[in-house]
């Protein structure tokens, strides 16, 4: 017998020897590792002269192959025991405690406009929805917003670098909205649409809008709430009046008093401005009362007023059969008056600290108790 005919005879013995992973290790090491015999062996074929290298090359080869294979294959055989010995131990006691699981919860954008959705259904109001990605006639243009129109530039938008082509053949600029304002438009054009008469709409848009602007109370991308009523003999008193039963049923307060300030907005006309009253209570806000009484003061809230006739014939009714009134109000500031939040950056941080403090839990969310029109 050779040499290598009893090397191998050798180190498989030790292989199937070996009695576990560790054991077995120290056999390959021995072997294949960097000092091991075989290895040495196979630095030897260097010296040999040609013919030599021809006749010993291929057998100690087939050594290494040898051990390796069967080092691989008690390897396995290992493993597969250990497996089988875990499953063997392993076993589930369905009678413990489930463990913890870390809870999500609902971000107070979030709950603000399910709030608010559940009011304004309350008063027969839709939930419509229209693109992030607007194109300036539906931003602008429609809402009396002519290109060279001042109002344009107070915007902050952000553009995009190219134009669409519109279903009429013209170009468009594209932009991200800059507020929930042209779903009016998409909304009201959708009704003619579905009656060339028209018909009635009452619709609340809730979405993200967004404007190159930011700071302590500003932030790039943000959350508007639009309203739009459309009907027939639709006057001021209406709006006045749909306004302060939302902002009643919003702060769970019947002391709220709302000034309409006059004011200006291209789509509306007349235009208001409506201010809450409010109190400071320990450097806090606290909506209710009136402005005007002692230690109190007003704030703004929202924008608003009767749909512009320019904006109802742009989406193609006829302004003298049909009035309605909008408004738009911010989300974010909303929740933070309710919730007492300070830092609008915040809402967008994404730190789960802060969601933890000021979410909502999906399964205990605090619901406006007594829905609009019950009588306190
Ligand atoms: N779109 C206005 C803004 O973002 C808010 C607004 C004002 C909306 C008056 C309205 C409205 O519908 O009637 O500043």
């Amino acid at each position: 017998m050779s040499d290598i005919d009893l090397m191998q005879g050798e180190l498989l013995e030790a292989v199937a020897s070996a009695s576990d992973g560790v054991a077995l290790e120290s056999v390959r090491v021995a072997a294949l590792g960097k000092q091991g015999s075989v290895s040495a062996l196979l630095k030897t074929l260097g010296q040999m002269s040609p013919e030599q290298r021809q006749v010993e090359g291929p057998r100690i080869h087939a050594l290494r192959e040898a051990v390796s294979g069967a080092l691989a294959e008690r390897k396995a055989a290992f493993e597969s025991a250990a497996l089988d010995a875990r499953l063997a131990a392993e076993t589930v006691d369905l009678t413990l405690p489930a463990p913890e699981t870390p809870r999500g919860s609902i971000h107070p954008v979030s709950q603000v406009m399910d709030e608010m959705a559940e009011i304004f259904a309350d008063l027969g109001f839709a939930v419509a929805t229209g693109p992030e990605i607007e194109d300036d006639w539906h931003n602008f243009t429609a809402l009396n917003m002519p290109e060279s129109h001042p109002a344009r530039a107070m915007h902050d938008t952000f553009y995009f670098p190219d134009k669409s082509v519109a279903e009429d053949g013209g170009t468009r600029e594209m932009l991200l909205r800059t507020h929930t304002s042209p779903v009016q438009i998409r909304a009201m054009i959708a009704a003619v649409k579905q009656d060339p008469g028209g018909a009635p709409i009452r619709l609340i848009a809730p979405g993200r809008v967004y404007r190159s602007d930011s700071d302590a109370t500003h932030t790039p991308m943000f959350h508007q709430i639009e309203g739009l009523v459309i009907d027939r003999d639709i006057h001021l008193g209406h709006l006045k009046w749909t306004l302060e039963t939302f902002v009643k049923a919003y702060f769970e307060r019947d002391d709220i008093v709302l000034r309409l300030r006059p004011s200006y907005f291209p789509f509306t006309e007349p235009s208001v401005e409506v201010d809450v009253g409010y109190a400071n209570e320990g450097g806090r806000r606290v909506v209710g009362g009136s402005g005007d009484a002692p230690g109190h003061a007003w704030m703004e809230l929202l924008g608003s007023g009767m749909v512009n006739r320019k904006v109802i014939a742009a989406a193609g009714l006829d302004p003298d059969e049909w009035q309605g009134f909008a408004f738009g109000v911010g989300v974010d500031r909303l929740a933070m008056l309710k919730y007492g939040m300070n830092d609008l950056r915040a809402f967008f941080d994404g730190d789960l600290r802060w969601l933890a403090h000021y979410g909502f839990s999906a399964f205990d969310t605090p619901t406006l108790s007594g829905g609009v029109g019950t009588p306190a």
